[in-house]
């Protein structure tokens, strides 16, 4: 049986986490849940699940939660003394990282600390603190599973191969919405347009990222830690049809990968049962229906926040933290109408043109290069948010 905590149940990935642990009574237990904001979607998880604890946003929701349920409660808290709480729980023995952006790094890393095993979507995490975070991760002896269906492909393609034989990491990315607009309509692309994606259905902010394509250029830094593998070794294919979740090339010339229906129950399954494996609910691959498999470059032109990562990546130190505060803050104003599509890299650019990187010593340190470029962005936007 496994003890689970999972921190942003109420999100994209938190749903389907508890879809997969609730076809498994017998495998799995929820001792803690966290949420943002949906109450309502709390209520009824905490009413099916029973969990011990479960932490919201802010006093007020704690308040209103508790109103809201009768019978038997479980502990509420609030706020990040709470997120930490649900992650260091005494019976929790893996917690699912599944909170959006950098708010998800310290309850990720306190879970380490506690030595609990994590399957992580929050990729934020990685990329923010990436030397930290590994090092935590050595140190405790816990394991730190993908979630991200790329990783997970990526951490599939290398079972059973020694890591001195890989020449390459091939990341997929669909393309997005936006895969075949010109320049000239991107200027124009809306929110509804950003939201629409042809293949995955996920949370607002990485559905963003994943037409600005800052979405890959993210993982190719979770990839380098999660991998310990350089960047310059990692690539990116487009791949409309995301069938293909992710590529492993070896000095023989063998590419391995991994196939499956776009469904993040599959990841999450893999992650919560390896090393075996269950019935996810994910829908078999029929590749004789697909018409065919595609792949190409990216276009850094249109779609510069991919370059913008390498960068990052290649600068080190406090840039990759920098550059993602400076992209929430961007989708933040894109997803509130303050600034059309492509000003969110124009941002983001601005943003690491400003910052001189330096060593990042502690999670400490990682916040407050997280808060500068907070900062610096919404000066560089001239939006308030
Ligand atoms: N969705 C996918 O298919 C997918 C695939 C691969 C990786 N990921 C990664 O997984 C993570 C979650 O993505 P998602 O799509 O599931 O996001 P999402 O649908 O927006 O859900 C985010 C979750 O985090 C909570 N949350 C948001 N801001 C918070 C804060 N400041 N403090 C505490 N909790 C907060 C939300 O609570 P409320 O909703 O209650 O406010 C919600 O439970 C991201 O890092 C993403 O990159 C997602």
């Amino acid at each position: 049986m496994k003890n689970l905590t999972i921190l942003g149940s109420t999100g994209s990935i938190g749903v389907s986490t508890l879809d997969v642990v609730k076809a498994y009574p017998d495998m799995f237990r929820v001792v803690a849940l966290t949420a943002g904001n949906n109450l309502e979607l709390l209520k009824t998880q905490i009413e099916t699940f029973r969990p011990n604890l479960v932490s919201v946003l802010t006093a007020e929701k704690a308040q209103a939660l508790s109103r809201s349920l009768t019978g038997k409660k479980p502990e509420i808290m609030h706020g990040v003394e709470g997120m930490i709480a649900a992650a260091t729980a005494s019976e929790t023995t893996m917690v699912v990282a599944a909170i959006v952006g950098a708010a998800g790094l310290v309850p990720t890393t306190a879970a380490i600390m506690a030595g609990k095993d994590v399957a992580l979507a929050n990729k934020e995490t990685l990329v923010t603190a990436g030397h930290l975070v590994m090092q935590m991760v050595r140190e405790k002896k816990v394991k730190l599973y993908p979630v991200d269906s790329e990783h997970c492909a990526v951490f599939q393609s290398m079972a059973g191969h020694r890591s001195q034989d890989i020449s390459r990491v091939i990341l997929t990315a669909s393309g997005g919405p936006f895969l075949n607009w010109g320049r000239e309509k991107l200027q124009a692309a809306t929110v509804a347009d950003a939201l629409n994606h042809p293949n995955w259905s996920m949370g607002r902010k990485i559905t963003v990222d994943s037409a600005t394509m800052m979405n890959k250029g993210l993982e190719v830094i979770e990839a380098r830690w999660l991998f310990d593998i350089p960047v310059q070794r990692i690539g990116v294919n487009i791949h409309p049809q995301s069938i293909i979740h992710s590529m492993v090339e070896y000095v023989d010339g063998s590419v391995m990968a991994q196939l499956g229906t776009p469904d993040m129950k599959g990841p999450i399954a893999y992650a919560l049962t390896y090393p075996g494996r269950v019935p996810s609910g994910v829908k078999a691959l029929d590749l004789t229906a697909l018409s065919g498999l595609t792949f190409f470059k990216p276009d850094t032109d249109r779609f510069p926040a991919l370059q913008l990562a390498y960068r990052a990546a290649d600068a080190g130190e406090s840039m990759p933290a920098v550059m993602n505060a400076a992209n929430e803050i961007a989708v933040e104003a894109f997803l509130g109408g303050r600034i059309g599509f492509m000003a969110i890299a124009e941002a983001i650019e601005k943003v690491m043109d400003l910052h001189e990187p330096h060593t990042l010593a502690s999670i400490e340190e990682v916040l407050e290069a997280d808060r500068w470029g907070r900062r610096t962005a919404k000066e560089v936007l001239g939006v308030g948010c």
